[in-house]
C-alpha cells in the first residue's frame, strides 16, 4: 500500500517563552527577528519547501501577532507600492502567500504534547508534520522536514529529527534509543529528559516529526509526564515500543532560538550566510571583540 502523502504540519506556538522574558512578554518569541525577518518565517519557508501546504497554528492568548505577519495587509501594501518600495512589497507580499494557515487554541499551557492533541480538529486522521517555532534547521540544499518525509515516504511510520547531544546535558532533551545505521535510527524507546546516568544515548529528539493520525488516539490516554505537563515524547514511546518509530539524524545546521545564546547565534550565523550583509557582520564582530 502506498504511503499516504504529508500535506499538513502543526506549529505548536502556544508556550509562554519564559526562557526569554522578559523579551517575549509581548512579543511571542516565534516572532523575535533573525536577522530580518522573524524566526517562524524560516520554519514556514521549511515546511512549504518540503512540500507541506496547509499549517495549523496553535496559539493561545496573546499570540494573535503570529496571524498577522501571514494575513495580507491592503494598507500596508498600498503603502509601498505607491513609495516604489518595490523590493519591500515583495517581502511583505511573499509572508502573506507562503502558506495557507488556520488556527486552533490552547487554553492552557498543559505541555507539547497537549498542543499537538488541539491540533486534532484540524487534522483528522491524517498524517502530519510537526515543526516547533524556535526551532531552525538550515540546510539550504535539503530542508530539514523533507529529509524526514523521505523517511516517512519509505516506511510510513512517525519519524523524528535526531541530533548528538554532549551526555552532560540529556536532562534538557527527549533521548531515543535503538541501533542508528548511518543516519537512520529505529528506535526502540524514548525517555523524556533523563539523567546523564539514566540516557540511553545521546541522541535527542529536536523540533520536527512526521507522525501518524492515530498519535491523537494515544495522546488521548497520555497522563502529565516530565514537568507535570502532557510530553509528546511520552506518546511517541508508545509507538516506538511497537517499533512504529525512526529517527534521522538530519543534515543541516540546528538553532535553538529560544534561549538568548541560541537566538545571537542564529542571528550571527543567518546573517553570516547572506552576501550583502556577510562582510559588514564580519567586520562588527572584529571590532566587538577588540
Ligand atoms: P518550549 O518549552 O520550548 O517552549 O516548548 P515554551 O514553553 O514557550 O518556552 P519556555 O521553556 O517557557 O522558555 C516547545 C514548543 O512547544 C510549544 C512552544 O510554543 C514551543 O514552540 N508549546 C509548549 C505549546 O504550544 N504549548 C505548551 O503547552 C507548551
Amino acid at each position: 500500500m502506498a504511503t499516504q502523502r504529508v500535506t499538513r504540519a502543526v506549529l505548536p506556538l502556544a508556550g509562554l517563552g519564559t526562557r526569554f522574558l522578559p523579551a517575549t512578554k509581548a512579543v511571542p518569541k516565534e516572532l523575535l527577528p533573525l536577522v530580518d525577518r522573524p524566526c517562524l518565517d524560516y520554519i514556514i519557508a521549511e515546511a512549504v519547501a518540503s512540500g507541506i501546504e496547509d499549517m495549523v497554528f496553535v496559539i493561545s492568548k496573546g499570540k494573535g501577532a503570529l496571524l498577522e505577519h501571514f494575513s495580507k495587509d491592503p494598507y500596508l501594501e498600498q503603502y509601498l507600492e505607491e513609495r516604489n518600495q518595490t523590493h519591500l512589497l515583495a517581502e511583505v507580499r511573499r509572508a502573506a502567500r507562503l502558506a495557507k494557515v488556520v488556527a486552533v487554541r490552547q487554553h492552557d499551557a498543559l505541555g507539547l504534547g497537549h498542543a499537538v492533541l488541539t491540533a486534532r480538529p484540524a487534522v483528522g486522521d491524517n498524517p502530519f508534520a510537526v515543526l516547533l517555532g524556535d526551532d531552525i534547521i538550515h540546510n539550504p540544499a535539503k530542508p530539514g522536514l523533507r529529509q524526514l518525509l523521505d523517511v516517512w515516504d519509505q516506511h510510513g511510520q512517525c519519524v523524528v529529527a535526531l541530533i548528538e547531544v554532549p551526555r552532560e546535558e540529556t536532562k534538557r532533551y527527549g533521548i531515543c534509543d535503538g541501533t542508528l545505521r548511518g543516519r537512520l535510527m529505529e528506535v526502540t524507546g524514548m525517555v523524556e529528559k533523563p539523567d546523564p546516568a539514566d540516557a540511553p544515548s545521546n541522541l535527542s529528539i529536536v523540533g520536527r516529526y512526521v507522525l501518524p493520525g492515530e498519535i491523537f488516539d494515544i495522546l488521548e490516554r497520555t497522563p502529565k509526564g516530565a514537568g507535570g505537563e502532557i510530553q509528546l515524547t511520552d506518546a511517541l514511546a508508545v509507538l516506538a515500543s511497537r517499533g512504529q518509530a525512526w529517527g534521522y539524524l538530519f543534515e543541516g545546521r540546528r538553532y535553538d532560538t529560544g534561549n538568548v545564546l541560541g537566538w545571537l547565534e542564529a542571528t550571527v550565523g543567518l546573517a553570516l550566510e547572506r552576501p550583502e550583509l556577510a562582510p559588514q557582520v564580519r567586520e562588527i564582530l572584529r571590532n566587538a571583540l577588540n
